[in-house]
């Protein structure tokens, strides 16, 4: 196994020119996988909310569920760094607050970095956390626990104000200390220029091509939800459709008493057998 992913090993690969590929995880299941698959970084993200807990945005994740979480997919990843979501009003109230719930989550995990939401102003509750000693991943552009302010799931920066704000909000949190930035959702323009600008590396999930990384929700890389499909999802399989029908297969022979076979059955001595029968 090669050794460990760290901050400085995502620095040196932008250094580098080194494509960083990250995906979330929610479990020792999903970690496993992942992280076999040789990802660099693995997000426990608070999507967690939307496809493993059937809610209807992040808003009702909490910090306990983080942990839970987190806990589980740090067994299981060997190589990769994981990032965990500080979830919604658990950094926004006040910066001890953040401070000490970035505490629980690595100490409780095991998991070295946190990741939160929000620019400019976000960026001295970014500082207190990287000075306790606490890695930041930040995410600016599409926010989704701020997805009611927002008016939904859109695109951001596509005007020129806006795209000048998100610049600002980059160059922030790089100064308060964040070692890297997910920029969500964001014309691909603006995620080459955010690129550019920041000696941090930039991990783009429908941001374009140019951003130093990518990262994308386990369920939609691999197919394994059908409901939404945002533009910038790619689909590396097609997972769903082969699940249900397996499990089809497997109602339709408990059904019909062809499962379990001989093959799947334990057998104890005939003589035993019948003198139990006997009583
Ligand atoms: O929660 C999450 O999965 C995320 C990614 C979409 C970046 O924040």
């Amino acid at each position: 196994m090669s050794k460990k992913v760290t901050t400085l090993t995502v620095k040196e690969m932008k250094r580098k020119g080194e494509k960083i590929a990250m995906a979330t995880a929610y479990d020792y299941a999903s970690a496993r996988v992942v992280d076999e698959a040789g990802m660099d970084m693995i997000l426990v993200g608070d999507s967690l909310g939307m496809v493993v807990l059937g809610y209807e945005n992040t808003l009702s994740v909490t910090l306990d569920d983080m942990i839970h979480h987190g806990k589980a997919v740090v067994r299981g990843a060997k190589r990769a760094m994981v990032v965990i979501d500080m979830p919604f009003m658990t950094y926004q109230v006040t910066r001890e607050e953040a401070v000490r719930n970035a505490g629980r989550v690595v100490q409780e995990t095991g998991a070295p970095a946190v990741k939160l939401e929000g620019g400019e102003e976000m960026a001295k509750t970014v500082k207190h956390i990287v000075r306790a000693g606490i890695p930041v991943c930040a995410h600016i552009g599409l926010t989704p626990q701020s997805v009611a302010q927002m008016g939904g799931f859109l695109v951001q920066g596509k005007n020129e104000k806006v795209a000048r704000q998100l610049i600002k909000d980059a160059e922030a949190l790089e100064d308060a200390g964040a070692y890297c930035i997910v920029l969500e959702a964001i014309p691909w323009q603006l995620g080459q220029i955010i690129s550019e600008r920041l000696s941090i590396p930039t991990i783009g999930i429908g941001a374009g091509v140019h951003c130093d990384g990518q990262v994308l929700v386990y369920h939609d890389l691999l197919g394994l939800q059908t409901e939404i499909r945002p533009k910038f999802v790619k689909q590396f399989g097609a997972f769903f459709n082969p699940m249900v029908e397996s499990i089809r297969q497997y109602i339709s022979e408990v059904r019909e008493g062809t499962f379990p076979g001989p093959e799947h059955t334990f057998t104890m001595d005939d003589e035993i057998a019948q003198k139990i029968r006997e009583k």
